[in-house]
């Protein structure tokens, strides 16, 4: 087994100049980019959340809510139609509530990957998960999963480039990092053999900072607990041609 258990750590600034980021995400578990989000910024983006809570998309019976629509929520609830129906309703409510989020993280998205983004046709642009406190999430963690769902599946067959970014906008109080394996995915969606899932670290978030991973690698939200809400702002990115990323939520 490789020294791999690391997450390596840079900030925002120096991405564009001096960390290899895709190459990072295949020597580490991750990439922990600090400094995405000022404290400032957090707290205007979760008022602004808060405010809002009409907009809220509800999954899972009210295990967690977002604000846009999440691609992976709706596939496993059978409500895709309902998911690109509403896509361009969704990136505005995301754009009304918390102005400069979607743009802020697609440029995140740019200065990862040293490539050019776009919004991937037909789908909801960047959004913000809820995770709420108390609820099955914070009790047990979330499911262990990779995040190759939204991605079309000649993308996957030939392992083409993918990453996953999540700004913390609200921390609990304690917990909810994320657990990251080595394991990356070789075709099935799940890993049940603890061997098979091998090395693994938990990577904890900063307020305003970021995880990056390798959209084939194995992860899981881990349990929290306290009386603040889990807030995390997603965007997924595909690198469809060289240089060319197409990102999503
Ligand atoms: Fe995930």
């Amino acid at each position: 087994m490789s020294s791999e258990p690391v997450i390596q750590r840079c900030r925002a600034d120096d991405l564009a100049a001096s960390v290899d980021v895709l190459g990072e995400l295949t020597r580490c578990f991750g990439l922990a980019v600090a400094d995405v989000f000022s404290p400032g910024q957090c707290a205007e983006f979760l008022a602004g959340l808060y405010r809002a809570r009409g907009a809220w998309v509800s999954d899972f019976d009210g295990e967690q809510f977002s604000l846009g629509r999440a691609f992976y929520t709706h596939l496993e609830q059978d409500r895709c139609r309902e998911y690109f129906a509403d896509a361009a309703a969704s990136d505005a409510r995301v754009e009304r509530t918390l102005p400069g989020l979607q743009r802020a993280m697609v440029r995140l998205v740019e200065q990862l990957t040293g490539g050019v983004c776009f919004a991937r046709r037909g789908f909801c642009g960047p959004g913000v998960h809820v995770f709420p406190a108390g609820e099955k999430v914070a009790r047990e963690g979330g499911v262990i999963h990779f995040d190759t769902e939204g991605l079309p599946e000649a993308h996957v067959r030939r392992r083409k480039r993918a990453l996953t970014a999540v700004v913390m906008l609200s921390l609990p109080e304690s917990g909810g990092g994320l657990k990251l394996w080595h394991a990356r995915y070789a075709g099935s969606d799940t890993v049940d053999d603890e061997a098979e899932r091998g090395a693994s670290c938990e990577a904890r978030y900063e307020l305003g900072g970021a995880l990056v991973i390798d959209s084939y690698r194995l992860h899981q939200i881990q349990p929290f607990a306290g009386e603040r809400d889990r807030v995390s702002a997603t965007v997924h990115a595909a690198e469809v041609d060289p240089g060319r990323w197409e990102t999503w939520f």
